[in-house]
Formats: structure tokens, sequence, C-alpha cells
């Protein structure tokens, strides 16, 4: 994973979400942390190209953002609210939705969509219907969804709101067996721990950029 900041920063208007950053980011798991409507979800937006840099500019794997039409392959994206990702009823269905268009054949793209689910051990999502899965068990068709098609870096947005226990242990272990480079947006200050690097937003701008523990207590005396 490579993604640098080069003086980057996003604003809606006058309201400035994410002032201007220079940062190199080439750790295998990323933690970002801070209060709500800090500028995490824009930030991990300007790493996939869905939010281009207002100002400076964005690049990941070398490539840069502004000049992606739509959001980057190599980056995928889990978001806040997952059910407005799924864009098929059935798992299975939506799994092989993203890997279509790609010269695959229906056979590879049946093999791959086999391949995802078993490495989730969710085989047996397959033919649910996403609309009627519990949140953890959509966090993990979304995972599928979007591991199926590759990417070289994962970014979830708040994976763990809304779990119970043992579905946040789930997400929890699954994030730490990923061989994917992975951002990790979370209020659930658990799941980030152990993780080498956190970024800590406050009023979009970085308050921290320290070993969790560091970032973590910076965090508390900020939120305090
Ligand atoms: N589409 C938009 N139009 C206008 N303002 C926006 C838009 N998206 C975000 N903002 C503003 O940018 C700021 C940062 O929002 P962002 O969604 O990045 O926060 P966040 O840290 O992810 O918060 P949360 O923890 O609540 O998810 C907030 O002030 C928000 O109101
Ligand atoms: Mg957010």
């Amino acid at each position: 994973m490579d993604i640098r900041f080069e003086s980057a920063g996003a604003s809606f208007g006058a309201r400035v979400a994410v002032e201007p950053l220079t940062l190199s980011l080439t750790e295998h798991r990323l933690g970002i942390i801070g209060l709500n409507g800090s500028g995490k979800t824009t930030f991990a937006r300007m790493i996939n190209g869905l939010m281009k840099p207002t100002t400076g500019k964005v690049l990941v794997n070398g490539k840069d953002t502004r000049e992606a039409k739509a959001a980057l392959a190599d980056v995928g994206f889990i978001f806040q609210s997952p059910q407005n990702q799924i864009i098929l009823p059935i798992v299975r269905d939506d799994i092989a939705f993203g890997l279509k268009g790609r010269g695959l054949s229906k056979a590879e793209i049946e093999r791959q969509v086999e391949r995802v689910l078993s490495r989730f051990n969710a085989e047996a999502l397959a033919d649910r219907r996403a609309h009627e899965l519990s949140g953890g068990e959509l966090q993990i068709a979304a995972l599928c969804s979007v591991l199926a098609t590759g990417p070289d870096i994962l970014i979830l947005d708040e994976p763990t709101n809304q779990l119970d226990l043992r579905n946040r242990v789930l997400v929890q272990k699954t994030i730490e067996g990923l061989e994917e480079n992975v951002v990790v947006i979370t209020h659930d200050l658990e799941l980030i721990s152990g993780f080498e690097r956190v970024l800590l937003f406050h009023d979009g701008k970085l308050a921290a950029d320290a070993p969790a523990a560091e970032a973590i207590a910076r965090y508390r005396e900020l939120a305090a």
C-alpha cells in the first residue's frame, strides 16, 4: 500500500472537512479515529477517489485520484451502512456482479464467488437475500463482494457499528486475518488497539499520527 497525500485537503463549499495534509501511508494496518464530524469518512473517500481533493493531490499506488473517473479499482470500500452497497438481492449474485465486465467466463466468475465465500466460511450466505441478513452477516457479505474484485487496499468505515459481541469478534478476526492492506475507521477503539499507526482527526486536522496507545490517549484527552 502506498498512499500519499500532498497538501491534499477537502472542502464542501466554505466548510473545510479535511485541512490540507502531507502524509505517506505504507503500513499494512492503519486506524482512523476521532469525534463525529471530524473528517474521517471524507479522508477515507479521498483515498479511493470518491472525494477528489479540493486542494493538493492524493496518489494511491502511484495513481493520481484526480485523474480517475470513478473510484479506484485498487481500493475496496465498505461503507458506514453496507446495506447501501449491496446491489443485487441475492448474495451470490451481488458478489458476481462486481466481477462482470472483466472478460471472465461464467465458470470463472462462479469459481471466484465460491472462493471468496469459502475464505470467510460464508457459503451458507450465498443463496440468502441480502436484505434479510443480520448486521454481521451483511458485513461479511459486503466484505466478500468487495474482496472478490481483488483490491490492494480495503477501507472499512465503522465495520463493527451495530454488531453484537459475536459478530464484532468475527469482524475483528476477519480484519486480523486479511492479507490485503486495511484502513479501519472506527469508534470501537479496541478494534484498532494493536495497530502500529493510528491517525486521530479533530476538526478536520490531524491531532495525532502515532501508535494506537498514544493516539487513543490523545483522543481521550480531546474528547473529555
Ligand atoms: N456531502 C457533504 N456535504 C457537505 N458537508 C459534508 C458532506 N460530507 C461531510 N460533510 C461535512 O464534513 C465534515 C466531516 O464529515 P465526515 O463525514 O468526514 O466526518 P466523520 O469523522 O466521518 O464523522 P462520523 O464519525 O460521524 O462518521 C462534517 O462537518 C460534515 O458535516
Ligand atoms: Mg464517518
